[in-house]
């Protein structure tokens, strides 16, 4: 891949410039969706070292923790109510998925698969991820760093409409990898973030631009 503006003018890439216009070339919308409410969850370091990491280049973050929407089951998804007729947490997450330019979506390997918190979440839209881009990010206790959840997630996430990015980003051995607020253990993992989001943000503006001139349809 050719060399980024943001590289050209010294910065990480998707990091937003703090003098950037408000034109679209500012910070972006990200909605962190985590999957796991498991009482002893290992994940939520990774996503909440994606939060820090999308924040600290200028961005706007909403984290989606499924142990605090507290969903049930699904019973109906949000298109089956008239409008504004939703519960209120899918009103409230309706509305943030409608402003997002990009979702990232966090994800642990049970079985080989997503977590059913995770699919729960994902199955009670549809509409709203249409058009925008989402990156995965996946992770393990073990050394595979949840990459077969992944291969699932993307199949998933292309039927309700998102355009998953080519890169993902899998963490194996999560609890070494970031403390519990997120922070890094290795920083190795700085470099490989600035990859993942660099092309998730490229992704995010060229999608906003194209929404902007208007969608085949809703
Ligand atoms: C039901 C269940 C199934 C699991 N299956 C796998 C698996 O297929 N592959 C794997 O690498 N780890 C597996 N694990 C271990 C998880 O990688 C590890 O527990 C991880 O911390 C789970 O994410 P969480 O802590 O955020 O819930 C499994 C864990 C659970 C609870």
């Amino acid at each position: 891949m050719s060399t980024s503006a943001a590289d050209l003018a010294g910065r990480s890439p998707c990091e937003v410039s703090p003098d950037a216009p408000d034109d679209g070339n500012g910070g972006l919308r990200f909605v962190v969706v985590y999957g796991s409410v498991r009482s002893q969850r290992q994940g939520i370091r990774a996503a909440r070292f994606i939060v820090r990491q999308l924040e600290s280049r200028g961005h706007h973050v909403d984290l989606i923790d499924p142990l605090e929407i507290d969903l049930p089951l699904l019973d109906r998804a949000y298109s089956s109510y008239a409008n504004g007729e939703a519960p209120e947490p899918l009103e409230r997450l309706a509305a943030l998925y409608r402003q997002a330019d990009a979702f990232v979506f966090v994800s642990g390997e049970y079985n080989h698969s997503p977590p059913p918190a995770l699919k729960n979440l994902i199955d009670h839209f549809l509409h709203e991820y249409f058009w925008r881009p989402a990156g995965i990010v996946t992770y393990s206790a073990g050394s595979f760093g949840g990459v077969r959840a992944a291969v699932h997630l993307r199949a998933v996430l292309g039927e309700v409409g998102l355009v998953t990015v080519p890169s993902m980003f899998p963490v194996p051995r999560v609890s070494a990898a970031f403390e519990e607020d997120g922070t890094v253990k290795d920083e190795a993992y700085e470099k490989r973030i600035a990859k993942f989001l660099g092309e998730l943000c490229w992704y995010a503006r060229a999608l906003k631009a194209a929404r902007a001139e208007g969608v085949p349809y809703e």
